[in-house]
């Protein structure tokens, strides 16, 4: 086993394990991934200011996000499919989240169904909402998310349609997989993920089968599926569900002040700074330099949480000075899960509390909720 001590590594490792098809389907971006790259690229290009002559002894990460305290401001996001990554994926990134004081967000399109997830966390769990046209469906999920106590629904915003990927196109990515020769291959080279998807029995969409009537099979579901994600979506569907929804309700996608200013008139406790990690719009500047323009608009009004190429503490010390509140992991943490299970989330989780602990002491901070803009050169 090589030693891990980064991100990196994790990504090095889940990309041995986990068949090229789920892997290319996490790490990869729509069209040129020019969006996806600059994520990354802007981060790093944030730089510090050294601190010296301050106790830095003692150093607090805890937090509150949207009114749920938490060991640190980070988040483990909504994944499509991520029980594809690993066998039982998102019960084993939540059991994670859970072990390590963060909050996990479960994607409507997740293999793991909302009640099957409950019951095997003790903490309850986020929900992320995607609107589809059948509207009763949504009303229904809503629901089923109330019932299995999630406090904080993410309303995600900017998939209505979906970007091009070509690494899907190519690989022939469905859930579950087609069994075409080439991924047979692979299978055979991923014993383990192999050995682990065979005993399971979560392998389709767990919140969509058994919960619409007329999907039977897998193929009825994949056209249910892409039938379903509706592009006139407007904001007053956002305000029927913020009428529905009695718990925290954050909108997810947001880019420009104009947007943040219209999802807290409907309601929104809070908003996701996201261009889905360059999945979506291909040409779209990245997250971070979205996020101070809105944090000067809307932060005294609203609690922003970032998303968008953190791959280190370092990076979500950088998302915090520039204003977000906390901070969603993706790929991160799918790298973790797909390199090594709950025990990689876990691991990511670590890597990623201590960066973010030394990274602020070196800057002389000792408490993350009052990291500002003065701790880096801007
Ligand atoms: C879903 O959220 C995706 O980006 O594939």
């Amino acid at each position: 086993m090589p030693l891990i001590t980064t991100i990196d590594d994790l990504e090095a490792l889940a990309r041995q394990r986990v068949p090229k098809m789920f892997y290319d389907y996490a790490q990869g971006g729509s069209w040129t991934e020019s969006t996806s790259r600059i994520n990354l690229a802007d981060l790093a290009k944030i730089k510090f200011r050294q601190r010296i002559g301050v106790n830095i002894e003692t150093r607090n990460l805890a937090t509150n996000i949207v009114g749920q305290s938490a060991a640190m401001p980070v988040v483990l996001g909504p994944i499509g499919m991520c029980g594809l990554q690993r066998a039982d994926g998102e019960i084993l990134a939540a059991r994670a989240a859970e072990a390590s004081g963060v909050p996990f967000c479960l994607s409507t399109m997740s293999i793991c169904s909302i009640e099957d997830l409950a019951q095997h966390v003790r903490q309850p769990f986020w929900f992320q909402l995607y609107i589809m046209r059948d509207r009763s469906f949504v009303e229904k999920l809503i629901m089923r998310a109330h019932e299995a106590k999630c406090p904080v629904l993410v309303v995600t915003l900017d998939l209505q349609i979906l970007g091009q990927r070509h690494k899907d196109l190519r690989n022939g990515l469905s859930a579950p997989p087609k069994l075409t020769p080439r991924f047979l291959l692979d299978l055979l080279l991923r014993p383990q993920w192999s050995l682990e998807m065979l005993q399971t029995r979560r392998r389709g969409f767990g919140n969509i089968v058994g919960h619409v009537s007329g999907v039977k099979d897998m193929a009825s579901l994949s056209a249910w599926t892409s039938a379903q994600f509706d592009p006139s979506v407007t904001w007053s569907d956002v305000a029927w569900i913020r009428k529905l929804w009695k718990g925290k309700l954050i909108v997810k996608g947001v880019m420009e002040s104009e947007d943040a200013r219209k999802a807290i008139d409907v309601g929104a406790d809070g908003l996701v700074i996201s261009n889905h990690g360059g999945r979506q719009l291909d040409g779209a500047p990245s997250s971070i330099s979205a996020l101070p323009k809105i944090k000067k608009l809307v932060g005294a009004e609203t609690e922003l949480l970032f998303d968008g190429g953190v791959r280190s503490g370092q990076d979500v010390l950088r998302a915090l000075a520039l204003g977000a509140d906390s901070v969603l992991l993706g790929r991160a943490y799918l790298y973790g899960l797909g390199a090594m299970g709950q025990e990689g989330v876990r691991l990511c989780l670590e890597i990623i509390e201590r960066e973010l602990s030394l990274t602020m002491g070196f800057c002389g901070r000792t408490d993350v909720r009052s990291v500002d803009e003065d701790i880096v050169i801007v």
